[in-house]
């Protein structure tokens, strides 16, 4: 008989934690026995894994049991206190919040870009940010053909990265104005988000003494662990838009040896979860790729001339990423300081690093309020 694996998932009624239960079933992933936590407000509601119904278990330290996988979406003072407690048990722990990322002991892995780091665990396993590992994809193959060494990323984060209750008050939002009611009391977003943009990722305390939000610095710090490059300089801009589901993002890269757009594009397309789209009917959109697993890749183009290898491109994916296996790539480094650049490929990162100050944003953030649309709300709902 086939092995089966005792499987629990913490967090399971959420955003990610449906989607897991759905990635389980698409996959056929071999779980035997599955338990769902949740919080205690949850207990006893039922969900259904592979057609059986399961009920939600209000989760407690005494209700820790031993399982061989336990996946975790619950947020990250949870998993800070929670993942040790299932790993000591014997289980594999794969945790999607960001409470063990950057943990030097805890390895960081996308499938696509650093499978082998996941031999490395101690019984956790952290998965990115959801920005982070669409963006990493596409800039691995980049990377070892010719070492990248800034990348300048804006991105376009659709509602659901910010959970469930998040896409409640955004459709709420939506039917106030399509009513012409008053908007509801807003619990999620500190600023309108249905019909708008909001430079601020979490929606709570987001903002650093550096000028960047929690999620731009997640961005920097992530990708150069996955990389195992700490030179990589990132440069982020994180935005919120009103698509539900599917982030997008424009990626330039700037690398070390020369590499032309064409050559850029032929590696992506060899690239392990990347998809090229070429023609401009075919470029991809989120709501045409939601619910895909792969970066799709479109929009290439050179940049402006300047003295560095550049690439920019465009990316949507969706957050339903799972594990695939991959074979690792050799990385060949480039000795000279050549320019190429591209067009929209892809995500950038610019560098919070020590030799340089961040720059400075120009785009989102320093958007005036004034102008033909509403002023923007306060934070309160209205
Ligand atoms: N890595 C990625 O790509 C990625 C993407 C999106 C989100 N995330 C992370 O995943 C986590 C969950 O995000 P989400 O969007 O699914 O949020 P969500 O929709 O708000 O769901 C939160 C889940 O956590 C559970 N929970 C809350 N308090 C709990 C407690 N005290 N004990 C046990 N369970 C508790 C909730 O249960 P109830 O329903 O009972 O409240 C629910 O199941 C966050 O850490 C988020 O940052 C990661």
């Amino acid at each position: 008989m086939a092995k089966t694996y005792r499987t629990a998932i913490v967090g399971a009624t959420g955003a990610v934690g449906l989607k897991f239960i759905e990635c389980i079933e698409k996959r056929k992933f071999p779980v035997g026995e599955v338990v769902l936590y949740a919080s205690e407000k949850s207990e006893g509601k039922v969900l259904h894994v592979n057609g059986k119904p399961c009920r939600i278990v209000g989760l407690r330290p005494e209700r820790v049991e031993k399982f061989d996988f336990a996946f975790f979406s619950a947020g990250s003072g949870i998993s800070k206190q929670y993942a040790p407690l299932f790993a000591q048990k014997g289980a594999v722990v794969i945790d999607n919040s960001s409470a063990w990322r950057m943990d030097a002991g805890t390895p960081l892995v996308v499938p696509e870009v650093n499978p082998q780091d996941i031999w490395k665990h101690k019984g956790i396993i952290a998965n990115p940010n959801c920005s982070t590992i669409q963006m990493v994809v596409a800039l691995k193959p980049l990377h070892d053909a010719a070492r990248i060494t800034r990348v300048v990323v804006s991105t376009y984060q659709a509602i659901s990265g910010a959970g469930g209750r998040a896409l409640e008050e955004f459709e709420n939002e939506v039917h106030a104005m399509e009513m012409k009611t008053t908007l509801p009391k807003r619990t999620i977003f500190p600023r309108q988000i249905a019909f708008n943009a909001l430079a601020q990722i979490p929606q709570k305390d987001a903002f650093l003494p550096n000028g960047y939000t929690n999620e731009e610095m997640k961005m920097v710090e992530e990708t150069k662990k996955i990389m195992g490059d700490p030179s990589i300089r990132v440069s982020p801009t994180c935005v919120r838009i009103p698509v539900k589901n599917c982030h997008s993002e424009s990626v330039n890269v700037e690398t070390q040896k020369k590499l032309t757009a064409a050559e850029a594009v032929a590696l992506l397309k060899k690239a392990p979860g990347v998809r090229v789209c070429e023609r401009p009917e075919d470029f991809p959109t989120p709501a045409e790729v939601s619910g895909m697993d792969d970066t799709y890749v479109g929009r290439s183009a050179r940049t402006g001339r300047c003295p560095m290898a550049s690439t920019s491109g465009w990316w949507p994916t969706t957050s339903s990423r799972g594990p695939r296996s991959t074979p690792s790539r050799s990385r060949k480094s480039s000795p000279r300081n050549k320019s190429v650049r591209y067009g929209r490929t892809g995500s950038a990162a610019g560098g919070a690093s020590k030799r340089r100050r961040p720059p400075l944003f120009l785009s989102f953030r320093a958007a005036s309020p004034r102008g033909r649309g509403r002023r923007p709300a306060t934070g309160k709902g209205r």
